[in-house]
């Protein structure tokens, strides 16, 4: 099984400007050489225009580091994804928080986390692992290190997250999370080299202070670039406590396809689920060849492709019925 073909993803159809829908189906080659074959991938249908930016920066030539800060950008810019950047969930005392990490090819890694008033998180991210010595900076740190690299202090918190939160505290909803969250992206330039970076509000009403897996590298992000990426979507302490994204990775090593390494992830979350839980986790695995896998907890995870000039939208398979 650990190098066999597979169909494993389902196309459902988008039209985007200037990019053709197609089905496709990963069936390339396993191997370790340089791939020209420029790709972006992202989780959630709703982050395709991040996808297709990342493409197009990759297409200027310029490098996986580049496609993924601005293609994580576009979803940190847009109020209407309510789970990224502006416009994104608040904690339970409705303050908006970000969590966000980047790696590139050469394993360098930043990240932030529990930042509030900065937009684009990604960004920032890339600054720690830049300009810094560290690799991670949280809160109030982190913050005064974005304002110090001259980035803007803005509210995040729109009128239509400012509703909801109300809403969700004058109902007492015994529920705090919105599965469809976080976005994860994985590049290669025509250089072959991989970078990957996440981005989240993270959990809807989150305890004040709690910190996901997005901004922890080896959790929602990891890339070797002798080898592949992963990246994770969903509920953050199951990753966290799996090690996800670095054990995909280390099963594609070993020689297991991008999708059966991230179905290998998902069995180890379900062993932490108790009887009948149902929540959401999906991981996408992009190996160095350019094979390409996803895998799920539960039915209706969606992740963009921008390849060979096309755009598609497929959804995993999954592990449990709803
Ligand atoms: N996966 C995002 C979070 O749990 O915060």
């Amino acid at each position: 099984m650990k190098t066999s073909r597979r169909d494993f993803v389902k196309k459902i159809s988008l039209a985007t400007s200037g990019i053709l829908i197609n089905n496709i189906t990963a069936n390339n080659s396993f191997s370790f050489s340089k791939s020209n074959n420029l790709m972006a991938v992202s989780t959630w249908d709703e982050t395709i225009k991040s996808t297709q930016k990342a493409y197009e920066i990759l297409e200027q030539n310029k490098s996986s580091l580049d496609a993924v800060e601005y293609g994580i950008r576009v979803a940190e810019d847009d109020p209407n994804i309510r789970t990224v950047g502006i416009g994104g969930y608040p904690d339970e005392n409705g303050i908006v928080t970000l969590d966000a990490s980047i790696m590139d090819w050469k394993g360098n890694a930043g990240s932030v986390a529990a930042v509030e008033n900065i937009k684009n998180v990604i960004s920032l991210a890339r600054l720690v692992m830049e300009k810094t010595k560290h690799v991670m900076i949280v809160g109030n740190g982190a913050k005064n290190f974005a304002l110090e690299c001259g980035m803007k202090e803005e509210n995040l918190l729109t009128e239509q997250s400012k509703q909801d939160y109300l809403d969700w505290k004058s109902k007492n909803i015994n529920q705090n999370r919105i599965d469809h969250d976080t976005i994860g992206m994985l590049a290669i330039d025509s250089k072959g080299n991989m970078s990957g970076g996440v981005s989240t509000s993270g959990m809807a009403y989150k305890m004040h202070g709690r910190v996901g897996d997005s901004p922890i590298i080896g959790a929602a992000l990891f890339v070797d670039n002798q080898v592949g990426g992963a990246v994770a979507t969903g509920l953050g302490e199951l990753v966290i406590k799996t090690c996800g994204a670095f054990l995909i990775v280390e099963k594609m090593r070993e020689g297991y396809s991008p999708e059966h390494a991230c179905k290998i992830a998902i069995d180890r979350i379900k062993k932490l689920l108790k009887n009948n839980e149902r929540t959401q986790v999906g991981f996408i695995a992009l190996r160095k060849d350019g094979k390409l896998g996803a895998y799920s907890i539960v039915p209706n995870f969606s992740y963009c492709v921008a390849k060979n000039k096309k755009q598609n939208i497929f959804y995993s398979k999954y592990l449990l019925k709803n």
